[in-house]
């Protein structure tokens, strides 16, 4: 077991279970933390702000006490990650950003968010996200694979309704943190699956041009899910990266 930890940051509306079939293997070699954002399932929730999700995970990388870590984020999980940098950047040591982007939202992508979570928090369920299957995952796995469709959905329909409506104003309210990637000094891999319809080729490229030696992975058949979709070819992306930061290349 190596000392170097393995942060796994899950995408909206799931929990770290998105992450079981990635950590199952990462875990024979090194410590794997995969909290619940924004903070454990049962704690008061803050103030919608992914800046307070970044600082429970820089608690929980201190709290293990092995110094920076690795930190992989899918999509909402990558915008936390890049918050975690900018607040903390002493804790990564390098940083994978699977089916994400660096951007933040338009001012309509925003107002879209506010008016899901009030229509959430009104409903009191899950009830407005529950079809989001459809858009996290490729067209191969949901022509393909239903016990995929199946297994997300159940866990999109065990979310808390106040989790799902705080993450949608959180991710509202972020900033574009570019820059704050292309300051990073470490070894970086941008994922995107080849049918992600929601953080594509586009903001993979983004993300990758911004940053000096980046390695872009391009999964082939998955869609916004990769990690799920495809939790080998993600485990091999974050092997690499994770190879890169013991070994750092000139
Ligand atoms: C996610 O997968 O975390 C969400 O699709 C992110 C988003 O809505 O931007």
């Amino acid at each position: 077991m190596t000392t170097t930890p393995i942060v796994l940051l899950h995408a909206f509306p799931l929990d770290h279970r998105m992450w079981d079939d990635v950590a199952a293997d990462l875990g024979r070699t090194h410590r794997v933390l995969a909290p619940d954002l924004p903070v454990p399932v049962g704690e008061p929730l803050p103030d919608p702000s992914l800046e307070d999700a970044a600082d429970h995970v820089a608690a929980v990388i201190r709290g293990a006490g092995d110094g920076p870590a690795v930190v992989a984020g899918l999509s909402m999980g990558g915008y936390v990650a890049l918050a975690l940098l900018e607040r903390h950047p002493e804790l990564v040591a390098g940083l994978a950003l699977v089916d994400t982007k660096s951007t933040a939202d338009t001012p309509e992508a925003a107002a879209r968010r506010r008016s899901v979570a009030d229509e959430v928090q009104a409903a009191g369920t899950v009830d407005p996200v529950r079809g989001m299957p459809d858009v996290l995952l490729g067209e191969t796995t949901r022509s393909a694979r239903p016990e995929v469709v199946e297994r997300v959905t159940a866990w999109i329909g065990e979310q808390d309704p106040a989790r799902v409506a705080w993450a949608q104003r959180a991710m509202a309210a972020r900033p574009d943190r570019t820059d704050v990637l292309a300051d990073f000094r470490g070894p970086v891999v941008v994922v995107v699956g080849d049918e992600d319809e929601v953080t594509g080729a586009d903001s993979a490229e983004h993300m990758a041009a911004a940053v000096d030696q980046a390695l872009l992975v391009v999964v082939p058949r998955v869609g916004h899910l990769s990690a799920v979709e495809d939790p080998a070819a993600v485990r091999t992306a974050l092997a690499e990266l994770l190879q890169r930061v013991h070994e750092p290349r000139g």
